[in-house]
């Protein structure tokens, strides 16, 4: 079982290679899967700037190539010092691959870390059609 200061360091290690030139706010995101294996994502920004994607998007697309369904821990970590939250958008797609247990741990440039369930930050998420 990865730990959550493993989980930290392999975000770091993605944030630093985020591409973000245009906002200069990296972000990097690490999960901690089902089958136990850990997958990371980074920020990859585009001049056409609605091209670009989040850190957590480029987790979850890892994790679900690689055969993995649910998300048992989720850590995102940025370079600015305020604590990172997931944007709305993120918070819908880790909601996808979540339960209640879920845990998403948010950090900020104190090395604090923050717990929460989806249900705290998505509360009352679209989830039937
Ligand atoms: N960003 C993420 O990667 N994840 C989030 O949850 C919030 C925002 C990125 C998108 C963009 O590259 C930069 O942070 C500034 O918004």
């Amino acid at each position: 079982m990865k730990n959550i200061q493993q989980l930290f360091k392999i975000a770091q290690t993605a944030m630093q290679n985020a591409y973000a030139p245009y906002s200069k706010f990296k972000v990097g995101a690490a999960i901690l899967a089902d089958n136990q294996k850990t997958y990371s994502g980074c920020n990859v920004e585009n001049i056409s700037y609605p091209c670009g994607t989040c850190a957590e998007a480029g987790a979850i697309s890892a994790m679900i190539a690689d055969g993995g369904h649910k998300i048992k821990k989720i850590l995102i970590v940025s370079d600015g010092k305020k604590m990172i939250t997931p944007c709305g958008t993120c918070l819908q797609r880790i909601k996808e691959f979540s339960n209640a247990d879920t845990e998403i741990i948010l950090t900020d440039a104190e090395k604090n870390f923050y717990h929460y369930q989806i249900a705290d930050l998505l509360p009352q998420a679209f989830k039937e059609f």
